[in-house]
């Protein structure tokens, strides 16, 4: 495919951070894309440059680009990965890489007459069929959400065939929980991925919350500890309450006989291998250990997680590696391992829907995209109720 036309402009995401959209041409067609950007980062994602950066590196390539032809998205992310020539994306910037990927696949999808989710499917030669669990992250704590709880997501796992029906059971609990917490603790207040806020310093006090209003065989409660944002001098300080990673371990133990904990994403630092490896073998038969920070959607570190037993699933956010093929790459690794595989937003997010479109495409097990409060989380669980209404 020629691509006629490219235009890259910064425009404001969900914490009213500048980021970038793209929007490219080819003869009719037109797709555009945006990218989002995380707070609770893991260390070796790859590099984000400053957009007002980005549109100058940008004037450098964009002629280069129009020039060429690109039959498939693996040449296009290649030609886009060789001139910037560094593997954590520093030249141009794994933002700038992303942005033009996306829109590249969508319009690629278009001029193939597909939907973007079968085009993805194609290339791994998969025919979608079901749709993955939805995880509503609906408390808030950690990085993401002042003098709330030291735990970053408390999240609610909608386990419906329909999503249309898991959105319809979040929105509801989202409601009974607010009450509750305005009941029970004074104020409510919102969190970065428009999740809610409990004042406590205790970490059970979420799920306990959570537990009390969601209950039924469809659904289940999921953890995203973020480990590594309380992790100092090879100790977890939680709010002063100073646990070895043994301890911790425990405490897991301890919650996953207490609570219906379906997954627990990042429970131990990426700087704590050990720990994952122990909680692997501890309570990997019973509940999916999901690595976010320790793998950053890298093949390479996903392969070395997988051969130390570190985890049984792993969190994919095309932003953590810069292309789409790459997190392609990544995805079918995390497969071939029969691992889980959770599909996620970041916390400042845009309106692109693409994770939904990529989420369904592979077959994924699960959708993480926060509360059903923000338009930009929204937008990823209304696509796929487009998709379920329309194939
Ligand atoms: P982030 O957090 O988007 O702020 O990095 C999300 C997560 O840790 O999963
Ligand atoms: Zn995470």
């Amino acid at each position: 495919m020629k691509i006629s036309d490219i235009n890259i402009r910064i425009v404001k995401d969900s914490r009213n951070k500048d980021t970038l959209e793209a929007v490219l041409r080819s003869g009719d067609f037109e797709a555009s894309a945006s990218v989002p950007a995380g707070k609770s980062k893991g260390k070796f994602e790859t590099t984000t440059l400053e957009p007002s950066l980005v549109l100058s590196k940008f004037e450098t390539i964009k002629n280069q680009i129009l020039n060429k032809d690109f039959p498939t998205v693996w040449e296009f992310d290649g030609f886009l990965i060789s001139t910037d020539g560094t593997k954590e994306k520093s030249n141009l910037g794994g933002n700038l890489i992303l942005v033009l990927s996306i829109a590249f696949t969508k319009l690629l999808a278009k001029s193939e007459n597909l939907q973007c989710f079968q085009l993805i499917s194609k290339i791994l030669g998969k025919t979608p069929r079901k749709f993955p669990y939805l995880y509503f992250n609906l408390i808030g704590g950690g990085l993401h959400a002042k003098d709330s709880l030291p735990f970053q997501e408390y999240i609610l796992v909608t386990k419906f065939p329909s999503p249309a029906k898991g959105l319809e059971y979040a929105k509801n609990c989202f409601e009974k929980l607010q009450e509750d917490i305005e009941k029970n603790f004074g104020e409510v207040r919102l969190g970065d991925e428009g999740a809610l806020t409990i004042k406590s310093d205790d970490p059970r006090v979420g799920l306990q919350v959570l537990n009390r209003n969601a209950t039924g065989p469809e659904v289940s409660l999921a953890l995203d500890v973020a480990a590594s944002t309380f992790f100092e001098n090879r100790i977890y300080n939680l709010r002063g309450k100073i646990k070895s990673s043994d301890d911790l371990l425990s405490y897991y133990n301890l919650l996953a006989t207490s609570y219906p904990l379906l997954s627990i994403e990042d429970p131990f630092s990426e700087d704590d291998k050990d720990g994952f490896i122990k909680i692997v073998a501890n309570l990997g038969e019973k509940i999916w250990i999901i690595a976010d920070d320790l793998t950053v959607t890298n093949p390479d570190l996903i392969n070395k997680a997988q051969k130390e037993k570190a985890a049984t699933g792993v969190i994919i956010k095309p932003n953590q590696i810069g292309s789409v093929t790459e997190t392609l790459e990544a995805i079918k690794l995390a497969q071939s391992y029969n691992w889980k595989v959770i599909i996620s937003h970041r916390s400042g997010e845009t309106m692109d829907s693409f994770i939904a479109d990529l989420a369904y495409g592979v077959e994924a097990d699960g959708l993480k995209s926060g509360a059903p409060t923000q338009e930009v989380r929204l937008a990823k669980y209304n696509r796929l109720i487009e998709i379920e209404r329309n194939f």
